[in-house]
């Protein structure tokens, strides 16, 4: 029989049945439980016109199936068509990263995509809490980073030209930051819904926005910085004093007891050294510690880090420049440069997650950049997303086990709103889930199909996704 009803993204194995099951309460009606016999990762769903039952080998394959169920009750109007269905993920990091440092989202707006992550059985949000335009998160001791980190005065409109002359600005304050309380509750909303929430902190670049709230964790500290009101990488990184490093380890001291996932994502991208090269006191500190290139300031970073997160039972992710200096083996490297990044760091070992920038990058224009809003660049398609290259070809099977999946990231420069964010999330996000998951490869045209009758789904979330091509 054809499926009555539309999955994205589709279970491993979806049995339809004829039949129905006449509830006006499917959830009061859903018996659910724990069963040790299957394996962690899965669960079983069935409705027969008696009923319906989700069992599953945890908590969180049990979250899974009641997402898979939430598809198949709403809009089905007491009359729900009988199915079973068996199901399990192919990875582990079902993800989405937002961006909330280059534009500030309010707490209801990233609940709204914690509610479209359940729907799609995405289990992992990243937060990037931090940047040189923006630092977003109450750190107890430090007022000055949210008081003034949290803000820039102006902001520049339209693209960033390499004529600084061209350059005009909006005039209009932005910003904003979550309490420590807010964050928990966002914690505990997304555990409802089977998603863990990995912060980023990044660092020692990309911290322009902390050194204007503290000129001290600077390397020049009698220069006057502000917080950055352009895009494009800042110049003014971490400097290199005890202060920096105790500033650190309070930082991720309470950035751990927020979060209780795990990992701790620590940046380490785009990190320029030329305020290393320029200062005394970094020129200094190498020599104190036996080192002789510049760069080497970086792998000082990411161990410092990792051992601090270590004390708090937590393991550090961070972005695949890392593995250009020194870095703890049990470093997980989020890979967005270059494909062949993921060939390179599972390579030598580390476990890797697979967000690279040619295709998992939802800021790029999703159509003829002439008739979508200003983006950042690049162009993905909703059917790149689905069929493009995720992996490096020649990745033998101990390499592939090291992957531990798929993330993509939304990178908020051009996305002023939460509007903004959804248009570019949805539906490219809808086919990373699919792919993440591991749903059983279909034809482009038979998943482009399945997610028109998908897409009212995000309607009632109100989410204003990019409407599929006729
Ligand atoms: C990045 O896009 N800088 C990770």
């Amino acid at each position: 029989m054809p499926d009555p009803i539309a999955l994205v993204p589709l279970p491993r194995s979806v049995v339809w049945s004829e039949g129905t099951w006449e509830t006006t309460d499917p959830w009061e009606g859903l018996s659910v439980g724990l069963n040790s016999d299957l394996p962690l990762t899965e669960y079983s769903l069935s409705i027969s016109p008696q009923g319906a039952a989700l069992t599953a080998g945890s908590e969180a394959a049990l979250a899974d199936g009641r997402n898979t169920f939430a598809q198949i009750v709403t809009g089905a109007n007491g009359s729900i068509p009988c199915v079973t269905i068996a199901d399990s993920p192919k990875y582990a990091w079902r993800g989405l990263h937002l961006d909330v440092a280059r534009h500030f989202l309010p707490v209801e707006e990233i609940e709204t995509f914690l509610d479209a992550m359940a729907l799609h059985r995405l289990n992992v949000l990243h937060l990037h809490l931090t940047d040189d335009q923006g630092w977003r998160v109450e750190i107890k001791g430090y007022p000055r980073l949210t008081e003034v980190g949290a803000w820039r005065d102006q902001t520049l409109v339209g693209r960033m030209d390499a004529d600084e002359d061209s350059w005009t600005f909006d005039g209009v304050r932005h910003g904003g930051s979550y309490s420590q309380e807010e964050l928990k509750g966002l914690v505990e909303y997304a555990r409802k819904r089977g998603i863990m929430i990995v912060p980023e902190i990044d660092l020692p670049g990309h911290m322009q926005a902390a050194v204007a709230a503290y000129p001290e964790l600077g390397n020049f500290p009698e220069q006057k910085v502000g917080v950055r009101e352009v895009w494009g990488i800042s110049d003014h990184v971490l400097g290199v004093s005890d202060q920096v490093f105790d500033f650190l380890r309070d930082v991720l001291t309470q950035v751990a007891a927020i979060f209780p996932a795990p990992y701790i994502h620590i940046g380490g991208d785009e990190c320029p050294t030329g305020e290393w090269e320029r200062s005394t006191a970094a020129r200094a500190r190498l020599n104190e510690w036996g080192l002789t290139r510049i760069s080497e300031i970086q792998g000082r970073f990411t161990t410092y880090a990792s051992e601090v997160l270590r004390e708090h039972g937590k393991r550090v992710i961070a972005w695949d420049e890392v593995l250009e200096t020194h870095l703890p083996d049990d470093t997980i490297i989020m890979n967005w440069r270059d494909p062949a990044g993921v060939t390179t760091a599972t390579d030598r070992g580390f476990q890797t997650i697979v967000a690279t920038s040619d295709l998992l990058y939802l800021d790029h224009y999703q159509a003829a950049p002439a008739d979508e809003p200003l983006a950042i660049g690049g162009r993905t398609t909703l059917e790149d997303v689905y069929t493009g290259r995720l992996l490096p070809k020649k990745l033998g099977g101990d390499q592939e086990r090291l992957i531990l999946g798929l993330q993509a990231q939304l990178w908020s420069e051009y996305l002023p709103d939460a509007s903004a964010f959804q248009y570019m999330a949805f539906p490219r996000l809808c086919a990373l889930a699919e792919r993440a998951w591991g749903s059983p490869a279909q034809s482009y045209a038979e998943f482009e199909e399945r997610l028109r009758a998908h897409l009212p789904r995000l309607d009632a979330f109100g989410i204003r996704y990019r409407p599929l091509d006729d």
